[in-house]
């Protein structure tokens, strides 16, 4: 288990009062709705039966801690973040994305999951978007929405396989495979989606990314670094590394399949795809499956 780090006695009452404060927040300010990454929020609900069948203390916690940490332990803005954050998951439904929709094959054909039990601290579960396939494939984001429900879908996926009470799995590595890409204009549909899936990834996944990788990055295409970077805060670019040549991937990540230059099997062999939701994550699909039917 993972002890909370406080630098002082103020982080800590923030954080305390925040986490007492959340089933009033949750009931007054997003409906009700109480659900991050399929974990349950509220330890007071009205109905007690679903807390002691679904709440965990622990993780709750964890999650409280991790949006406190990332606004600097600022009660107002961690407070809001928190409301924000509920209340768009409330109203886009990523389990439903993730766990539920079908997507474009073309689509689910990039994305692929890696779980590294071997590997350094948060490095453990890897994302990775193989979207340099998708560079004569631009109908594919013609329709926003449904390019977001497949993005979102994969990233809540890979969320399943984090521990958040853990110190070495709670947050994720993603990779980006630019391979394929040779001759690129930033297409306007592309553009719009990239933009707003790393709006989406800041405003609503706080502290989650370890490290993101670009690889088999055409030197030539160094100039797309510089576009997509006006959307990326400082913190975010931070944790980008670039690399023209993917076979370098296992420098940094060591147990990278064998096309990154790694020991292991081949990326398609090592995708997890049997992904479940959480147990209030299914009970809340089930639930929003029967009102529809009503
Ligand atoms: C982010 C697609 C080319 C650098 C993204 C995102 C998408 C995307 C959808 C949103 C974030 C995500 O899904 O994780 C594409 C496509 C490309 C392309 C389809 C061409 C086929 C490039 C190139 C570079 C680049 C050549 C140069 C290094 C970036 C960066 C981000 C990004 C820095 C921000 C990542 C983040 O904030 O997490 N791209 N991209 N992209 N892309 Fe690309």
């Amino acid at each position: 288990m993972s002890e909370m780090k406080f630098e002082n006695t103020e982080e800590q009452k923030v954080f305390q009062e925040v986490f007492n404060e959340l089933p009033e927040l949750i009931k007054g300010k997003c409906k009700g709705y109480d659900e991050l990454y399929g974990y349950k929020l509220n330890f007071k609900d009205e109905d007690q039966q679903i807390v002691e069948k679904y709440y965990d203390e622990e993780i709750a916690k964890h999650l409280i801690y991790k949006v406190c940490k990332a606004f600097q332990f600022n009660k107002d803005h961690v407070t809001q973040r928190i409301v924000d954050v509920l209340n768009w998951r409330r109203e886009f439904n990523p389990l439903s994305a993730a766990f539920l929709e079908k997507h474009d094959p073309e689509l689910e054909e990039v994305g692929v999951i890696t779980q590294y039990p071997e590997e350094s601290p948060n490095k453990q579960v890897v994302t990775w978007n193989l979207y340099g396939q998708l560079v004569k494939k631009k109908e594919l984001f013609k329709d926003t929405n449904k390019f977001i429900r497949y993005r979102i879908g994969l990233m809540e996926k890979g969320l399943r396989l984090l521990q958040f009470d853990s110190i070495g799995n709670n947050y994720m590595t993603q990779v980006h495979d630019y391979n394929g890409v040779s001759v690129f204009r930033m297409d306007g549909n592309i553009k719009k989606c990239t933009k707003q899936v790393i709006s989406i990834f800041q405003q609503y996944y706080p502290e989650l990314l370890w490290a993101k990788y670009f690889v088999n990055v055409p030197v030539v295409f160094s100039w797309v670094y510089g576009v997509v970077k006006q959307f990326v805060d400082e913190q975010t670019m931070s944790k980008f590394v670039v690399l023209s040549d993917g076979k370098k991937l296992n420098q940094y990540l060591k147990s990278a399949p064998k096309d990154y230059g790694g020991q292991n099997q081949k990326l398609k062999e090592q995708n997890i795809q049997d992904m479940r939701p959480t147990k209030y994550g299914l009970y809340l699909l089930e639930k929003q499956n029967n009102e529809d039917v009503d």
